[in-house]
C-alpha cells in the first residue's frame, strides 16, 4: 500500500527521471531531459570557488546574499526593464523550481484558482496541489499549418477567459515556453495583462529561458513591463538555463514588496536560503555575462534546425521552436499507438531518448501524437542524434 500522502499520489514519479533511466540503460543520446552535456562559464566557477575557499560556508541572508540581489538587479535592468530594489524587490531562491512553488504557496488560500496554460512544466499544478489550489487550464494547440513561417502553439481568447473565474487568484505565464519552444507575443500577454487586471488577478511568470530565444522578430518581453503590471507581477527566473548551470539550482523572484513578502513567507519555510557558495558564484556569472548566453543561441540555434531536419525526413512533422532548448514533434505518421509507445521505441531501438508529453496536459490524450527533444546540447550529440534518426525512417517505414 503506498504511503505518499494524497496530495502528489497523482503525480507519479518523474518523467524525466524515468526517460533518462531508460536512455542511460540502452546507451541512448540522451534528448529527453533538458540539461545541456558541457560545461558553464568559467567567471561562476571561479566566483563559487573562491566563496568557499573564502569561508562563505554558513547560512546565507534569507533573501539572497547582497552580492547577488545587487548583480540580480542590475542584470534585469542591462536588459532594458526599469531599475528595481535589490533588497526590497528580489528573493534568491532553490532554483526557479522553489521560486515556483514558493510563489505559488505564498499567495493562493485553499479554494483559490490558478490559471495554467498547457502543456506545463509539471511544478505549477504540483505546487497548486500542495496549495489545495485548483488549476484551470488553458490550451496551447499546436498550429494548423507548422510550414507557415510564423508558425507557434497559440491560445483561444474564449478560452481564456473561460479559464478565468471570481476564484482565479493568479495567472501563471512561461515565456519562452517549456515544452514548445513558444515566445509570447505582445498582443498575447496585453490580453493576460488586461484579464489580469479586470479581474484583480496576479501574474507568476517563469522566464527561465529569458535569453534562449532565436527569432530577432520574436524578443522576450517581460510582463511585468506593460502598463500597470510591475504591481501585480512575479517574475521568476534562474541562473541555470542562461549559463548552462542547471545543477546549481540558483533561482530568483522579483516583485514589489506586498508579493515579495507572499514569497518570501514561504521561501523561509521551504529552503530558507539557496546555497551560500553558489550564490557567490551566480554573482560573478551576472556581473561578467560576456558573450556566453550569445554563444548558447548560436549554438542552440544551429542545433534546432539540424534536429528539424533530421526529425522531418524520418516523417514527423516539427513544430517550429523560436527558443528555449526543446522543440516539439508530431510522430502520427509513423504509426506509434502513444507519445510513450513512441518515445519508449525512439529510446531502445534507435537510441535517441525523448520525452512523451502526455504528461504535460490535465487530458493527456492531447499530448498523445507529440515528442519532446531537447537540442541543448553539444553539436556532437546532435549530430550523432540525427545520425541514428536515419534508422527511424527506414525502419518506421517498412
Ligand atoms: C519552464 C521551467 N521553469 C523552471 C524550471 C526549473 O528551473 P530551475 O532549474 O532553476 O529550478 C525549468 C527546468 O526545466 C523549466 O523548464
Amino acid at each position: 500500500m503506498s504511503l505518499v500522502s494524497h496530495r502528489f499520489r497523482p503525480f507519479g514519479g518523474s518523467i524525466f527521471a524515468e526517460m533518462t533511466a531508460l536512455s542511460n540503460k540502452h546507451g541512448a543520446v540522451n534528448l529527453s531531459q533538458g540539461f545541456p552535456d558541457f560545461d558553464g562559464p568559467a567567471a561562476a566557477k571561479d566566483g563559487a570557488i573562491h566563496a568557499i575557499n573564502a569561508g562563505h560556508a554558513q547560512y546565507g541572508r534569507m533573501i539572497g546574499v547582497p552580492p547577488l540581489n545587487q548583480a540580480i538587479a542590475v542584470a534585469w535592468e542591462r536588459d532594458g526593464r526599469p531599475a528595481i530594489d535589490p533588497d526590497a524587490h528580489i528573493t534568491v531562491t532553490s532554483g526557479c523550481s522553489e521560486g515556483i512553488v514558493a510563489a505559488i504557496l505564498g499567495l493562493l488560500n485553499p479554494g483559490d484558482e490558478l490559471v495554467v496554460f498547457e502543456p506545463f512544466f509539471d511544478f505549477y499544478v504540483t505546487a497548486a496541489a500542495m496549495a489545495a489550489a485548483t488549476p484551470r487550464f488553458v490550451t496551447l494547440h499546436p498550429p494548423r499549418n507548422p510550414a507557415a513561417p510564423d508558425a507557434a502553439f497559440s491560445f483561444d481568447e474564449s478560452e481564456l477567459r473561460a479559464a478565468i473565474t471570481p476564484r482565479t487568484r493568479a495567472i501563471v505565464v512561461n515565456t519562452p515556453h517549456n515544452p514548445t519552444g513558444k515566445v509570447f507575443t505582445r498582443d498575447e500577454l496585453t490580453l493576460i495583462a488586461t484579464l489580469a487586471q479586470q479581474h484583480n488577478a496576479i501574474v507568476i511568470t517563469d522566464e527561465v529561458y529569458e535569453h534562449l530565444t532565436y527569432e530577432p522578430r520574436l524578443p522576450h518581453i517581460s510582463i511585468a513591463t506593460l502598463p500597470g503590471m510591475w504591481e501585480r507581477t512575479i517574475t521568476l527566473s534562474s541562473l541555470g538555463k542562461t549559463f548552462s548551470l542547471t545543477g546549481w539550482k540558483v533561482g530568483w523572484a522579483i516583485a514589489p514588496e506586498p508579493l515579495s513578502a507572499a514569497v518570501r513567507a514561504a521561501h523561509q519555510f521551504l529552503t530558507f536560503c539557496a546555497a551560500t557558495p553558489l550564490q557567490h558564484g551566480a554573482a560573478a556569472a551576472l556581473r561578467n555575462p560576456g558573450s556566453y548566453a550569445a554563444d548558447l543561441r548560436t549554438l542552440f540555434a544551429a542545433n534546432r534546425d539540424l534536429l528539424t531536419d533530421a526529425l522531418r525526413r524520418a516523417g514527423l512533422t516539427v513544430f517550429p521552436s523560436h527558443a528555449t532548448y526543446f522543440l516539439m514533434a508530431d510522430h502520427s505518421a509513423l504509426g506509434f499507438p502513444d507519445d510513450r509507445a513512441f518515445c519508449t521505441h525512439l529510446t531502445a531501438n534507435i537510441g535517441v531518448a525523448a520525452i512523451p508529453p502526455s504528461v504535460f496536459y490535465a487530458d493527456p490524450t492531447h499530448g498523445r501524437a507529440l515528442a519532446r527533444f531537447a537540442f541543448c546540447k553539444k553539436r556532437d550529440t546532435i549530430d550523432q542524434a540525427v545520425q541514428r534518426l536515419s534508422n527511424l525512417t527506414r525502419r518506421s517505414a517498412t
